[in-house]
């Protein structure tokens, strides 16, 4: 044993990469990696994006404030910008400059902020009518809200109130709020240190420093639905009863219509309640990605059942001090009512355990259900619920897992938005996802319900923001015209346009890449974006499968019935596909397509069989043997590597100095693990390597290793490590 970790520790690090990657192979192409790798990877050059810099010397802590068909409003530094959503030009008529009192931003000072900090940030914004807006900014950390009305081709300060409880102090709080039916509903801190979390519409909020209420959270999004506001946030979870302090992710909600309790509680929720996010993968122990990071809005959808589905996506990821693994979990709206309608949680005693309040305990009408007038409810229904906030079940994921996991040692993911039901040719509709990470990236993927299961297929890894800059906040730009995503940084918003049709220069490539945006015209031979065709007649198209043999065998999987000869009628009624209409066709029918316009690869014609066999054959080679060969590949490399360690150990057996830099590469991945700050390839680290995850610990986050981007080793959240921990002992 001590031989072995002898030649390991003075092998190169080439030795060390191999292993492990081998380790990975081995151990997830059956399990996650086929699925979640990225057909294209584009670098930052290749990424079409417009820039918006705002005040390109200072930070801007740039945030969407809001959107309508023409222009995207988003909010910085002293100020809000109206820009265009097709060429991000600025509309500067729809600035409005509203920079700190010197008063105010002297205060700040004095309390001992920055001077980045004392500056007036503007995080809400929303229109109360036409022509009249009210915004909300961090006013040197005294929130203030402004009304504004817009006369004569500019905005004009028409009030100003307090903005404490709906407006962060600081512009990095995580804060969320909504504005409905002349309502404001806001989730933020109300004092200075951040220390007093609430949910406030005046005049009711959360219990002050309760800490079954809200512990520390950080808070995501919010929406509106049915008679409830929803919010979506993590905290420290209260109902976790080992030691250590554990995050857990929530949605809790509110009544629209919440008038507050009778007497002395007309101020507090008579109906907030919570419950946790499961977004775990499932397994006897099931792993769990619990630190919500990001909602999508609400989209609506079959995913495969028969009735309509309301969902949101969410994107979760593991704590900052362990291994970065990220999630998107879709939620349905029903399970989250229906979460709510179950039983409630508690614990008897502070010592006792956390159990599900038996039903004859809880009081009538059932707390936390909207009633016309709070006021008026019983004392003992008011107080039940301030002590029963949690329910007993977690929210399920739809689908029972998450759509899509990563794991990396480069990056987590933070943003989510989704462009919802996209629409085949053949009349099929699937979401289009946009992922930011925090390293810079947006990946774009597609969610693939199939059978009661779905999955997200990662089409393309796209850096958008230069230098590893984090991805804040995504939002779809533009609906019509496919692939646009608004993307949010601290320091610049970009326009970026991920439509990869026009670079795919081959069909099969075009069929398998699975983008709903995109499709193989056959009569032009090039891979075109479907919102700018103006007919699907020549179109090939296989989300659901990306079978790219279709290219070369459409008779038998894709048969494309013209109808309609009129050309200005409808699209899709031009086009049948073959389910629909399976047998009715006549072949000879000179309105029914059986293949490309290459008379090579005709399968009716005899001669060329041969040559669509091969073809066919060639992909599946490329899908089904890559897999292998990489892992025998790397077997075979392992194995070289270690005899050549072998023998360099045996050679250099004085030498204690290794490489420099390679070293430094190995060691800042590991710290991206959060273990062991003196990294395990150290000398006097000559023990059992100390490569546990180390949930709980208490060493620094991780820091941005941008050394090399080629290294992403995705692999699995606990047998990997294990093996990998077992070899080097
Ligand atoms: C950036 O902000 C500073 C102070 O906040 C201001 O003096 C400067 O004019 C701004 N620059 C631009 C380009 O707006
Ligand atoms: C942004 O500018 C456009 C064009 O001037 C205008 O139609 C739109 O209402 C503006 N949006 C806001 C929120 O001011
Ligand atoms: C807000 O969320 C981000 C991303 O999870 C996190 O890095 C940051 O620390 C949070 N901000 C605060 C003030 O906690
Ligand atoms: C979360 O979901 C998984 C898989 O469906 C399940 O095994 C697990 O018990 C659930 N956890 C909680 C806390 O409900």
């Amino acid at each position: 044993m001590f031989g072995l970790q002898m030649i390991f520790l003075q092998c190169n690090c080439l030795i060390v990469k191999i292993l492990i990657w081998s380790l990975c192979f081995a151990a997830l192409c059956h399990a996650w990696m086929p699925d979640s790798s990225s057909k294209l990877i584009n670098n930052f050059k290749s990424v079409s994006s417009i820039s918006f810099p705002g005040n390109a010397t200072f930070p801007d802590h740039f945030i969407v404030l809001n959107q309508d068909a023409n222009s995207i409003i988003v909010g910085g530094r002293n100020r809000i910008y109206n820009l265009s959503i097709y060429d991000f030009h600025e509309r500067k008529e729809g600035r409005i400059d509203w920079p700190s009192s010197d008063a105010h931003g002297q205060l700040c000072i004095l309390k001992g902020k920055t001077e980045d900090d004392c500056q007036n940030y503007i995080r809400i914004l929303y229109h109360t009518e036409p022509g009249k807006l009210v915004i909300c900014g961090t006013n040197s950390y005294k929130p203030l809200c402004r009304t504004y009305a817009f006369k004569d081709g500019k905005y004009l300060v028409e009030k100003e109130v307090e903005g404490i409880g709906l407006c962060p102090y600081n512009p990095e709080h995580n804060s969320t709020s909504v504005y409905h039916n002349g309502q404001l509903f806001s989730a933020t801190v109300a004092d200075f240190s951040g220390g007093d979390p609430l949910i406030y519409r005046e005049p009711q909020r959360t219990e002050l420093s309760d800490l079954k209420q809200l512990n520390a959270p950080n808070f995501v999004s919010s929406l509106q639905y049915d008679d409830y506001i929803f919010f979506f946030y993590r905290e420290t979870a209260v109902e976790y009863m080992n030691c250590g302090k554990v995050i857990y992710s929530r949605v809790a909600r509110v009544c629209k219509d919440d008038k507050g309790g009778p007497h002395q509680s007309r101020d507090r929720w008579t109906s907030f309640l919570k419950a946790r996010l499961n977004c775990s993968i499932p397994g006897e122990y099931p792993f769990y990605f619990d630190e919500i990071q990001s909602t999508s809005e609400l989209v609506e959808g079959k995913y495969n059942s028969e009735e309509n589905n309301r969902i949101i996506y969410g994107v979760l990821t593991t704590p900052i001090n362990a291994i970065g693994g990220s999630a998107i979990c879709a939620y349905r709206m029903d399970d989250i009512l229906r979460v709510f309608e179950g039983s409630f949680k508690h614990q008897e005693s502070i010592n006792s355990n956390w159990l599900p309040v038996p039903e004859n305990m809880v009081p009538t009408p059932r707390p936390g259900q909207c009633v016309r007038d709070s006021r008026i409810l019983p004392d003992k229904n008011v107080n039940f619920i301030k002590t029963h906030s949690l329910m007993e079940e977690a929210v399920p994921a739809f689908f029972g897992k998450p759509i899509l996991v990563r794991v990396s040692f480069q990056y987590r993911f933070t943003a989510i938005t989704v462009h919802a039901q996209v629409k085949t040719i053949n009349n099929q509709y699937f979401d289009v996802l946009y992922i930011g990470t925090d390293d810079g990236k947006v990946l774009k993927a597609v969610n693939v319900p199939n059978g009661d299961t779905a999955k997200a297929i990662v089409i393309s890894e796209n850096t958008v923001l230069p230098h590893g800059a984090a991805v804040k906040q995504l939002k779809l730009s533009d609906y019509s015209s496919y692939g646009k995503v608004v993307v949010v940084g601290r320091d610049e918003v970009r326009l970026a346009t991920l439509n990869h049709c026009a670079s795919i220069t081959r069909c099969s490539e075009c069929v398998e890449l699975q983008d709903p945006h995109c499709a193989w015209d056959a009569k032009q031979n090039s891979c075109v974006s479907i919102d700018i065709v103006t007919s699907y007649r020549f179109l090939i198209q296989d989300v659901l499968r990306g079978d790219g043999s279709k290219c070369w065998s459409p008779q038998k999987d894709k048969k494309t019935v013209i109808k309609n000869k009129k050309d200005n009628t409808a699209i899709e009624k031009e086009i049948i596909a073959n389910s629909i209409d399976e047998e009715g066709t006549d072949s000879t029918d000179p309105l029914v397509r059986t293949g490309l316009d290459d008379p090579e690869c005709d399968p009716v014609s005899e001669n060329s069989v041969g040559g669509c066999a091969v073809r066919q054959q060639l992909v599946i080679y490329t899908a089904g043997t890559l897999h292998i060969v990489v892992v025998v590949v790397s077997i075979v490399g392992l194995f070289l590597g270690f005899i050549a360690g072998y023998l360099f150990s045996q050679k250099f057996h004085s030498s204690t100095q290794y490489p420099e830099a390679p070293f430094i590469e190995q060691h800042n991945h590991l710290e991206r693990l959060g273990a062991n700050q003196t990294g395990y390839l150290t000398p006097r680290a000559n023990k059992a390597v100390n490569l546990v995850v180390n949930v709980s610990g208490s060493s620094p986050p991780p820091k941005k290793d941008n050394l090399e981007v080629g290294k992403d080793l995705n692999i699995s959240s606990d047998g990997t490590l294990q093996k990998i921990k077992k070899t080097y002992i």
